[in-house]
């Protein structure tokens, strides 16, 4: 990696991936548009997500949800009472801040001027005065749903896609015939009115999420069923197939291993990044373990995942705020207990209830849980692989982005920049250019050809400048493969296929282009 944020945002803009939202008005913080080349870069990300996470395997379902819910989803998940961020204001300049982020801010601020402050919430620079008491500021957007803006119809737009998944899961358990273990996967849009948006894409207000809820059996239930529960400490192949009598702690470091195989077949070499397991003190009290995967980005190193192992908290608050039961029925669970006599019973729940108060949760829960386990019932426990798209987009830009020093063959040199995006994500695969425009039969095969590629990937056409030219520009836009068609393809029906990352030149028929692109692109 070879540059600065600065220069990747302005390669961004200049390039059509990424602009500020409204910017004709000024601007808006924390909002940002994706432009031509924007848009099919996040659509290649999101579609190797789905490939990755969906389609390819056979225990993943995916949901679609709407971004405003039933506001209790919110008071179930915890959002209403504890989504919140430290907020303080300068008495002097109103200045609004995150108080966990002013040494940063500071820092910031030292750099020089942006050109202009768009409009929002506090975007003057902090003038270093007295500070308020830090008060939480929870960072749901709300809404109204229907006319009357009254309390009674406040909504809130989603700050995670998450919740909607423990919501439906129900509807996905009896409607896709899948059992526990399976997962439901979701991508959309979320929301959440950060109080300093800031680095670029990577925080933002509105942004998207690709996460996948992924549910499983509770210990207590594999081990009722097969005898015996593997253990990370077993020393199991997180790599391979998954096994029915792996417990919790074996399936979370089975995604952990799955999302950093997709980091790498996307483009973002495992050098790069860096697995950090959360603390005992840093977890959510619901959360049994928690990964966040770091990437270093020109800002310093930030979380570009995470995989949290979120026990069977969410579906059993929405049991309890819903009053609906989130428990599946498990014939083998059943079949299994039944082989138990009362005796074996009275043991594993003695056993159960004491693992359960050395982790501070009550006998008596246990029991009943125990009770349930017997007749084949659970709520599923879960393991949360969570990403975000703006910020692994940008991860992506910053590991492809390159300034070559080249010879300019009149003894100087020639700086050339180019994005060196695997050819999964890259916005656009292969260019085509006839090598002149003056020969109908070259600008008529190159056409045709253009118009066979363009049926099957998103190719771009370009017949202006000098083709040297023509080939930096798609450097700059991270094109892995430029096809220039001359006055030999007519002929012998071959053509030069020109490599963006090695600019070497080699010629070949269309079939063997196709051969290799196709080699290229497949997960
Ligand atoms: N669902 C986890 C997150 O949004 O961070």
């Amino acid at each position: 990696m070879t540059a600065n944020l600065d220069a990747i945002a302005s390669l961004c803009k200049r390039r059509g991936f990424i602009y500020h939202s409204s910017e004709i008005y000024g601007g808006m913080p924390g909002f940002w548009d994706y432009g031509p080349l924007g848009c099919e870069l996040k659509r290649n990300v999101k579609d190797a997500w789905w490939q990755f996470m969906v389609r390819g395997r056979d225990d993943v379902a995916g949901l679609d949800a709407t971004i405003i819910m039933h506001p209790r989803i919110w008071k179930a998940s915890g959002h209403l009472d504890t989504f919140a961020d430290p907020m303080t204001m300068c008495k002097d300049c109103k200045k609004l801040m995150r108080a966990d982020q002013l040494e940063s801010i500071l820092a910031e601020q030292k750099k020089p001027p942006k050109p202009r402050n768009p409009p929002g919430t506090g975007m003057c620079p902090y003038c270093g005065g007295e500070l308020t008491e830090p008060k939480p500021f929870n960072l749901m957007f709300k809404t109204v749903v229907g006319p009357v803006d009254d309390p009674s119809n406040v909504a809130y737009l989603r700050p995670e896609t998450a919740q909607a998944i423990f919501a439906q899961f129900l509807n996905v358990h009896d409607t896709s015939r899948k059992q526990v273990p399976f997962g439901i996967a979701q991508e959309g849009k979320s929301f959440r009115n950060e109080v300093t948006p800031r680095n670029f894409i990577f925080r933002s207000r509105e942004f998207e999420q690709m996460e996948l809820e992924f549910f499983i059996r509770p210990d207590e239930a594999v081990e009722i069923l097969f005898g015996r529960v593997v253990h990370l400490s077993d020393g199991p192949d997180v790599h391979g197939d998954p096994q029915p009598e792996w417990g919790w702690d074996v399936w979370h470091m089975y995604w952990v291993e799955q999302r950093k195989k997709f980091l790498r077949e996307i483009g973002l070499p495992e050098e790069h990044f860096i697995e950090y397991w959360q603390k005992p003190d840093e977890l959510a009290h619901y959360a049994r373990a928690c990964v966040d995967i770091e990437y270093d980005f020109p800002f310093g190193r930030q979380e570009l995942e995470g995989i949290a192992a979120r026990s069977d908290f969410d579906l059993s608050q929405h049991q309890k705020f819903s009053g609906k039961s989130m428990a599946v029925f498990d014939e083998q669970l059943k079949l299994a207990a039944r082989k138990m006599d009362d005796a074996a019973k009275e043991a594993f729940a003695a056993k159960t209830a004491a693992e359960w108060e050395k982790r501070g949760k009550d006998a008596g829960e246990a029991r009943a849980f125990c009770a349930e386990l017997f007749e084949g019932r659970f709520v599923p426990h879960v393991i949360e692989p969570s990403a975000g798209v703006d910020r692994l987009m940008l991860a992506l830009l910053c590991q492809a982005y390159d300034e070559e020093t080249l010879d300019d063959g009149k003894g100087g040199k020639d700086v050339r920049t180019v994005l060196r995006f695997s050819p999964k994500v890259a916005p656009v695969k292969v260019a085509v250019f006839p090598l002149v425009k003056n020969d109908p039969a070259v600008m008529s095969i190159a056409r045709d050809i253009f118009g066979k590629l363009r049926r099957k990937v998103n190719a771009f056409w370009d017949v202006s400048g000098q083709i040297g030219r023509r080939y930096r520009r798609q450097d700059e836009a991270g094109t892995p493969w430029c096809v220039t068609v001359d006055k030999q393809t007519p002929e012998d029906g071959t053509f030069t296929v020109r490599e963006r990352d090695s600019m070497a030149q080699e010629r070949m028929t269309y079939e063997a282009f196709l051969a290799k692109m196709y080699a290229a692109l497949e997960f």
